[in-house]
């Protein structure tokens, strides 16, 4: 047995007061879980600490909460790892964010999650005819959703999730990743639909920012960045599929930079983005909505000097062996007769390896 000392956000909204933390120390063996040691500290000390939990073995996605300011499953957390962890030994844990508290440690995923899981049609839309008896799918056309299913919905990543804390509406990562999971699905019939609709809403596939936090944040490794990255794909490469956030025209300015300079040209960058694969292109007028709303970010950009005037009109191009290097890239990535989609969850027989 040793001892642990957990610091633990208090709030009841409906007392009025404000939020505060309050520490408990409770005696584990340190291969417990950091919800086994809020639970004695309930048990023991406090029956009135709110935290929700269920299967505590990592399965029901219920104990999502923050320990040492990173999101996590309480159950799926080790004591002694969290003190590792901890700045002075004292394991902090606190709500998730992005969320509204309910009380103490529990939040309302109703309000957030749930909501938004909801807005992505969170079900299959068969194709018709529906047949006698089971869809028989290809093993292979499986794979490449095996690790969007692999999520538990605990709502770390909506947690964790940058684009969401600037826009609250955004969909978010735990729901695009269930979108791409039905997507990807060769049962379902409005994969079209399902991809228009993600792209022209402005809080959709094209509100992320990669910022990579819910790929950290997700305990079951289902990278929900590397899903809705997956629906752009499928949205711009396999759909054509132009939406009025200019989201997939941006990305093709990106692609067309690289390839002529090697690195990113950002004076050309919006009239690409705008208008096409030329900076010479013509202005794209239902575009004008969107840069317009830009011109604020891009006076703060240059404010803030993340960009400056001579670093962003400055033209800028690596040498000759460089750039034919990187066509090579572009040349082999092109001339794949198929494209090839990285899954965490590899499938196969050990003899497919040999
Ligand atoms: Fe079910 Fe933690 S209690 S995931």
């Amino acid at each position: 047995m040793a001892e642990f000392t957990l610091r633990l956000r208090r709030y009841d909204p409906e007392s009025g007061e404000a939020a505060y933390w309050e520490e408990h120390t409770v005696e584990l063996e340190p291969h417990r879980s950091v919800l086994e040691g809020i639970l004695q500290a309930r048990a023991t000390t406090d029956g009135s600490i709110g935290i929700r939990c269920s299967c505590r073995a990592a399965i029901c996605g219920s104990c999502g909460v923050r320990i040492n300011g990173r999101p996590g499953l309480a159950c799926h957390t080790h004591l002694d790892k969290a003190q590792r962890g901890a700045k002075d030994g004292v394991i902090e844990v606190e709500p998730m964010g992005n969320m509204p508290i309910i009380k103490d440690l529990i939040v309302d995923m109703d309000a957030v999650h749930w909501k938004k899981i909801q807005r992505v049609t969170p079900w299959l839309q068969p194709k018709q005819p529906v047949p006698e008896r089971e869809y028989v799918v290809a093993h292979e056309s499986m794979v490449d959703v095996t690790q969007s299913l692999a999520c538990i919905q605990c709502g770390a990543c909506v947690s964790d999730c940058l684009s969401m804390e600037v826009d609250p509406d955004f969909i978010g990562p735990a729901a695009l990743a269930k979108a791409y999971r039905l997507v990807g699905d060769p049962r379902d019939a409005a994969t079209r639909a399902r991809l228009e609709d993600l792209a022209s809403d402005p809080h959709g596939i094209y509100d992320c920012t990669h910022c990579f936090k819910c790929i950290d944040a997700c305990p079951k490794g289902v990278a929900p960045m590397s899903q809705i990255m997956r629906l752009r794909r499928r949205a711009g490469s396999d759909f054509h599929i132009e939406d009025p956030n200019n989201g997939e025209r941006h990305e093709r300015a990106f692609v067309s930079l690289v390839r002529q300079y090697g690195l990113l040209n950002e004076a050309e960058l919006l009239p690409r983005s705008y208008g096409g694969d030329s900076a010479l292109a013509k202005f794209k007028p239902s575009a004008a909505k969107e840069l317009a709303s830009s011109l604020p970010v891009i006076a703060k950009a240059l404010l803030r000097r993340k960009v400056t005037p001579t670093t962003a009109l400055k033209p800028h191009k690596l040498p000759k062996q460089d750039l034919d290097a990187i066509e090579r890239i572009y040349d082999k990535v092109e001339g794949r007769d198929e494209r090839f989609e990285l899954n965490l969850y590899i499938s196969g027989r050990d003899e497919d390896l040999t």
